[in-house]
């Protein structure tokens, strides 16, 4: 089911571009503006420009099958299921967070909350999506995330390897005593840009954002 909606919405996006190719930058996937306040070899930290994004929240124990949920609301939300029957173009990346008391997902009863980056042409006022399908619109301030890069596909079975890659690596680049800079203990997220047809050169990050207090250049958390 997931497949097939991605691949249609590849589909539909490339014919979207041949149609509109008149017109400079239609196919450009619009991404939230960010800049690199420091940079590791294993991993950067980015301030993130406020922002705003549609989330579907989904109980689970499989991050595969919350995200195809998810998403499946979103997809319907961007394809015109909102009180302006508007369509929305896709953006990137799809970014699920994940809460739990572990990042591991064994215990069965995890929140996954799939968001869609909305583009700042709505000045924090997109439409509503139409009620049944359970969005929320999150705004979020200007803040700074650590983030890691991996390739191949996000998937149950490989996302807690990189989620703690990234935060063993954090916690050597700061002093001990340091660590409590990541911000919320309990909530990490994975941000993916490209759709399931495309299968090799695909791009995906482990985020955790992280609290300003001895990164420089990053906002102090109020
Ligand atoms: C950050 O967002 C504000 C408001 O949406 C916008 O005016 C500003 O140009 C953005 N800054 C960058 C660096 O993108
Ligand atoms: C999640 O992905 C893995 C690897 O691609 C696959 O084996 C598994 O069946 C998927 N689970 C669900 C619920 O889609
Ligand atoms: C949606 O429709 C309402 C009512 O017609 C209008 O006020 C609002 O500006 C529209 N929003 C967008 C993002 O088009
Ligand atoms: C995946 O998305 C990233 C980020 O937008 C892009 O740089 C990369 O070229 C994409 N990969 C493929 C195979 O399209």
């Amino acid at each position: 089911m997931k497949r097939a909606i991605i691949y249609l919405l590849c589909y539909l996006c490339m014919g979207l571009c041949h149609l509109s190719s008149k017109t400079k930058h239609v196919c450009a996937i619009e991404e939230p503006s960010y800049g690199v306040v420091r940079s590791e070899s294993e991993f950067e930290i980015r301030l993130y420009n406020e922002s705003s994004w549609m989330s579907a929240s989904v109980r689970g124990s499989s991050f595969n099958l919350s995200i195809a949920i998810g998403f499946r609301r979103l997809y319907q939300y961007i394809q015109g299921a909102n009180l302006n029957s508007s369509h929305i173009a896709f953006t990137a990346p799809i970014l699920t967070s994940i809460a739990s008391s572990s990042t591991s997902s064994s215990s069965g009863n995890v929140e996954y909350t799939v968001r869609f980056y909305m583009s700042p042409k709505y000045k924090g006022n997109p439409p509503e999506s139409n009620p049944e399908l359970k969005l929320h619109l999150d705004k979020w301030n200007s803040h700074c995330v650590a983030v890691r890069k991996f390739s191949g596909f996000a998937r149950d079975d490989n996302i807690d390897k990189e989620i703690k890659a990234l935060v063993s690596s954090i916690n050597t680049h700061f002093p001990p005593g340091d660590s409590a800079v990541i911000q919320d203990k309990g909530s990490y997220a994975i941000a993916q840009y490209n759709g399931s047809h495309k299968l090799s050169g695909r791009l995906n990050e482990a985020w955790v954002t992280i609290s300003g207090s001895s990164v420089v250049g990053c906002p102090t958390p109020k």
